[in-house]
């Protein structure tokens, strides 16, 4: 069934995808806070800041969503740590208006939280594992997680893993652009040893956001790919399959980085639930930057 789906942060990284993976299937109402060059037969844009509530009430009595898709947020996890007061307004105040909206009105709400929830001394996380992070834009997701569980009665909370994908625009918050592009300058690439992920790509997370637009899911998912790697070995099977040679790819010691956020050490997450909820696959690496590729549109990557 078509659906009206309200999309945040429309002009965001994973926006921009959910938009292309929606093939028109939905309405989709995107709501950013600046012009976005992408035009589409059921989409429309909506220019807004969010913090705004009365704007966006306005709006939200305006477009009569089924659902809406928050994944607006500050996801810069260092400017989050600095930013304290912003962070907290867009990613926790405006998921609470949200929240308050599709309350009054019976919406169903799908609210992107993050695995940045966890502390990262375990690993292989599943849904009712204990939130507990290190970083203020992970208290941030658990503030909007609570205000969704305790407010909502239609609620989805998605707990993506690294997300690997290109962005519709080049802009956002996808790692995999940024490595392209200083690939490109011939650059080496610095990434972590430390840092345990199950990245998750871009595409198949949109479809599995769109699959749980359209069924009656209640509960917290984790989306995550199969394979639990160190963001290094990531990085390197990246550069690999795009014809780089591998020691591109370089230690980056994070205890050193001035200015970095602490960071958890394993924050893999066990997709189990996912796999058995939803019929979109989930994926390995390799099979997931097939799948990228395939989807790259028009876009040089090497
Ligand atoms: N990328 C990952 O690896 C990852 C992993 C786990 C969870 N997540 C979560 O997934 C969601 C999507 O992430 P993403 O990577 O797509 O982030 P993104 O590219 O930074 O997109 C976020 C969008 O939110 C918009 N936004 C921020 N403040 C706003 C405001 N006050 N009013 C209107 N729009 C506003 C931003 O607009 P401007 O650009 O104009 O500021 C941006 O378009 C986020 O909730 C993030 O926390 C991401």
């Amino acid at each position: 069934m078509n659906r009206t789906i309200l999309l945040t942060g429309g002009g965001g990284f994973v926006a921009g995808n959910i938009i292309s993976q929606n093939r028109s299937r939905n309405i989709i109402e995107a709501v950013e806070q600046r012009e976005v060059p992408i035009t589409g037969e059921h989409l429309t844009w909506h220019i807004l800041d969010l913090r705004d509530s009365a704007q966006l009430r306005h709006l939200f009595h305006r477009v009569k969503p089924d659902v809406i898709i928050h994944t607006a947020a500050i996801s810069d996890i260092d400017y989050c740590e600095v930013h304290r007061e912003i962070a907290e307004s867009v990613n926790v105040g405006v998921t609470g208006t949200l929240v308050d909206l599709c309350v009054e009105s019976d919406v169903r709400l799908i609210y992107f939280s993050s695995d940045s929830i966890f502390n990262g001394q375990k690993g292989g996380y599943v849904e009712e594992d204990i939130p507990e992070p290190l970083n203020f834009y992970g208290r941030t997701k658990v503030a909007g997680e609570k205000i969704v569980q305790q407010g909502c009665r239609n609620w989805v909370i998605i707990r993506p893993s690294l997300i690997t994908g290109l962005p519709l625009l080049d802009a956002g918050n996808s790692f995999l652009w940024r490595l392209i592009n200083e690939l490109k300058q011939g650059k080496k690439v610095p990434f972590p040893k430390e840092e345990i992920r199950s990245p998750v790509d871009s595409v198949t997370l949109s479809r599995a956001v769109l699959e749980l637009a359209e069924n009656d899911f209640k509960g917290i998912l984790h989306l995550a790919g199969n394979d639990t790697l160190t963001r290094f070995e990531i990085a390197r099977q990246i550069v690999r399959k795009l014809g780089y040679p591998p020691d591109l790819v370089v230690d980056k010691k994070p205890q050193v980085t001035t200015g970095r956020a602490p960071r958890p050490r394993d924050v893999s997450l066990n997709n189990a639930k996912a796999r058995s909820v939803l019929k979109t696959p989930m994926l390995d690496l390799a099979e997931a930057l097939d799948l990228i590729i395939e989807n790259k549109g028009g876009r040089d990557l090497c």
